[in-house]
């Protein structure tokens, strides 16, 4: 996998079973969207001294592209995705099928059906928002980021990209209405935050922005948030 253009399209390759339009999107996705970049070097730039992801959880996986890629380029002792589309996990489940042949010695991935602010029990190392804040509620995006840094180990960091109000034009900002009018995407609510309401909710969770980029192509962010370690007494 030695350029881009040919690791994109091994990642793609795992969706081989499912409709070729996954096929497409993945590769296009993959090839495009500087959130692919950014997952391969996160071992350089935003993790601690353990150079590991840990124990991942993926809450809006979609069909999964960006957590295989994460396990492919980090390490990551597991990792499990979940999304309020059933249809999308079905497509996920499909490549894992395929990375379990291909990676037989990889990552154990898993992914289910489930909602972002009903997790259930478990707690991870590393946790990934991508595009799922604007998703939610205005009452739950309120509290999303503090019900996920509760669920993060001691040191453990939270992973949020979001497209942000008042940031100008951008690709996500035009692409995701129609995604949801075409029915590709769906979701309770589709309000993206100003940066400030994006801020309070990182405050209020009680998480610290250690890292911070801005896509110069997508013009969404990128923050890395960490959980402070708690110290015995
Ligand atoms: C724009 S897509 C991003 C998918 C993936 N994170 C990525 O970066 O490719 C938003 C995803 O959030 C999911 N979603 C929407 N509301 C959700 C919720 N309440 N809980 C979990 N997932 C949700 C949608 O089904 C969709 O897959």
């Amino acid at each position: 996998m030695r350029t881009t253009f040919s690791w994109a399209k091994w990642i793609a390759n795992l969706y081989r079973d499912t409709h070729p339009s996954h096929y497409y999107y993945v590769l296009a996705k993959v090839l495009s969207d500087d959130l692919a970049n950014t997952l391969r070097t996160l071992s350089l730039n935003h993790l601690d001294q353990r150079n590991s992801l840990g124990h991942v959880l993926d809450v809006g996986c979609g069909r999964g592209q960006f957590d295989f890629l994460i396990s492919l380029f980090n390490n990551v002792e597991s990792l499990t995705g979940v999304d309020l589309d059933a249809r999308k996990i079905v497509v996920a489940n499909k490549a894992l099928a395929c990375w379990n042949i291909d990676q037989p010695l990889a990552t154990p991935i898993k992914f289910k059906v489930g909602d972002a602010t009903a997790l259930g029990e478990g707690c991870y190392d590393t946790i990934l928002l991508f595009d799922v804040f604007n998703t939610l509620e205005h009452s739950e995006q309120h509290v999303i980021l503090a019900q996920l840094a509760s669920r993060l180990n001691d040191g453990g960091r939270l992973f949020v990209r979001e497209s942000i109000r008042g940031d100008g034009p951008s690709v996500s900002k035009w692409l995701e209405p129609l995604a949801r009018k075409f029915g590709t995407n769906i979701g309770r609510n589709m309000a993206f935050p100003t940066y400030e309401q994006l801020c309070s909710c990182v405050q209020v969770a009680g998480l610290e922005i250690i890292a911070e980029r801005t896509s110069p192509l997508l013009k969404s962010r990128f923050l890395t948030l960490k959980k402070a370690t708690s110290h015995a007494h």
